[in-house]
């Protein structure tokens, strides 16, 4: 292997460190940045990552809020809960996980959400901010990505960078914060026509699309940085990336390991994003 390994759980380490610091720093003004997680229903890799979630924010001294609901909880019930969260002064960030049940209008949810509270950044509001280059809040997954493009020494400015996968929680707003930084962006996705020419041409690679070693190693431009945002696990119960990382990585100049790559990362920007809201409230 040739590339750099991008350690996420060192960097995310790092991050919840700033965290902590911040929150000492608050708690010191007799402000404790509150996290209202809301879980609908018993999927277990979303309980998985709710219950990561809550503990690293008490970890950070960020006080966490747990709500699971049953999955027969009505649109309406959910609602209510939401804006009573956002007229609670105790909590400064709200997470509704998603999916929700089908039964639900996730963006019903997530446009009641107080977009001073929102800190995935779902919000149409934030989206839209986002989208114009003045971001306020910024998913928490792309955000991620961006430090670990930070920490690899990425030029992105002029830089040809490529996002395989469209969707509204990665890559979308990955496309978006590469703008903001002056690369050229392509947005790749499900329909696109040649994708090993497009990915070929590119410094900076972020795979998104959720399919297991799906961009093939000989599709990296050697010195290329790869940030690998897929989680898959195999018939065997193993943890892989969308990115075939053995072959990738004896082309790239730095790429990330699934796991301990973005997905540390994710909760760790959470966190930030909670203690930005918190502090913003003025005591
Ligand atoms: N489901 C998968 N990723 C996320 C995330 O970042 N936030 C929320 N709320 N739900 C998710």
């Amino acid at each position: 292997m040739t590339a750099r390994l991008l350690d996420g759980k060192a960097v995310a380490a790092r991050v919840r460190g700033e965290v902590l610091a911040r929150t000492v720093a608050l708690a010191a003004r007799g402000l404790v940045p509150g996290l209202a997680v809301v879980l609908v229903g018993e999927d277990p890799a979303s309980a998985v990552y709710v219950r990561s979630k809550a503990k690293a924010a008490r970890e950070c001294g960020v006080a966490a809020f747990d709500y699971t609901l049953p999955k027969e909880i009505s649109e309406a019930e959910l609602l209510t809960l939401v804006r009573s969260l956002n007229d609670d002064p105790t909590v400064h960030g709200i997470l509704v996980q998603l999916p929700l049940p089908s039964h639900i209008r996730t963006r019903k949810v997530i446009e009641a959400i107080s977009p001073e509270k929102d800190v995935d950044g779902f919000h149409p509001l934030n989206v839209g901010l986002l989208a114009q280059g003045t971001p306020r809040f910024v998913p928490c997954t792309p955000l991620g990505c961006m430090t670990l493009l930070a920490e690899a020494g990425a030029e992105l400015a002029g830089a040809r960078a490529i996002v395989i996968g469209r969707s509204n929680i990665v890559g979308k707003p990955m496309a978006a914060l590469l703008t903001a930084r002056d690369a050229t962006v392509t947005l790749a996705h499900s329909r696109t026509r040649d994708l090993a020419g497009e990915i070929l041409r590119a410094d900076v690679i972020v795979a998104a699309l959720g399919r297991a070693e799906a961009i093939r190693g000989e599709w990296i431009k050697p010195g290329a940085i790869v940030i690998d945002v897929g989680i898959n696990r195999t018939a065997e119960g193993k943890l892989i990336g969308d990115v075939e990382f053995a072959a990738a990585a004896e082309r790239a100049s730095a790429i990330t390991p699934v796991p301990g790559g973005v997905g540390p990362m994710t909760i760790a920007m959470l966190l930030a994003n909670t203690v930005d809201a918190a502090a913003s409230v003025t005591v």
